[in-house]
C-alpha cells in the first residue's frame, strides 16, 4: 500500500475510477464497498466448494444466493420532518439502514441490491452473473476430473 502511495498508483487508480462515473463520489464509494463484497462472496464460495456433500446438492442459484453479501449499512437523510412508528424526526435527520443484518437469513437479491429503490445498484445483474460464472466453471472442472 505504501509503494502504491509513493509511486502515485493509488492516485491514478482513484482518478481512473472517478472518471468512469463523472467524478461522483457516492459512486466511487459504492465501487470501493463493492470490491470487498465480491471478495467476501468469493471466500464464501470457496467454503461451499470445499464441502463435497454440499457442493453436489446445492443448485447454482442457491450457491450464488449464499455468496451475495449486502453492504453493512446505507445512509438516508430525511427531506422533511415527520415520524415513523410514533417516533418523530426532524428534517435533515440521518437514518442508517442496516442492510447487512436485514439481509441475514433468507437470500433476497432485491434487498441486497436495493433493486426496488431509486438508488438501486447498477451491477445488480452483473454481480450474480459473475458468481454464477465462477461456480459453473468450478463445477465443470469437477466433472472433468
Ligand atoms: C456484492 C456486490 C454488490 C452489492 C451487494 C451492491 C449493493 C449496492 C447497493 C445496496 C447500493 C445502493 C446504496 C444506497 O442506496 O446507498 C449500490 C449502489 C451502487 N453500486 Fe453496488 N453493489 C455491488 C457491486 C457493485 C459493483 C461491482 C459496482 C460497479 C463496479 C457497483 C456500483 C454501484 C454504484 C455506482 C452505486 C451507486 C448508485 C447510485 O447512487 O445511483 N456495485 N450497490
Amino acid at each position: 500500500m505504501l509503494w502504491w502511495r509513493i509511486s502515485g498508483r493509488l492516485e491514478r487508480a482513484k482518478t481512473l475510477l472517478a472518471s468512469m462515473v463523472n467524478g461522483d463520489l457516492t459512486a466511487v464509494n459504492a465501487m470501493i464497498t463493492a470490491r470487498q463484497l465480491i471478495v467476501d462472496g468469493l471466500h464464501k464460495m470457496r467454503q461451499l466448494a470445499a464441502d463435497p456433500a454440499l457442493r453436489s446438492s446445492i443448485t447454482t442459484d442457491a450457491a450464488v444466493d449464499e455468496c451475495l453479501f449486502a453492504p453493512a449499512a446505507v445512509l438516508r437523510k430525511a427531506k422533511t420532518s415527520s415520524e415513523v412508528a410514533g417516533c418523530p424526526f426532524r428534517r435533515g435527520s440521518l437514518f442508517i439502514l442496516e442492510l447487512g443484518s436485514a439481509n441475514k437469513g433468507a437470500a433476497n437479491r432485491d434487498l441486497v441490491f436495493l433493486s426496488q429503490s431509486w438508488s438501486h445498484c447498477p451491477a445488480e445483474k452483473w454481480v450474480p452473473a459473475l458468481l454464477e460464472g465462477v461456480w459453473t466453471r468450478f463445477s465443470a472442472t469437477l466433472h472433468e476430473s
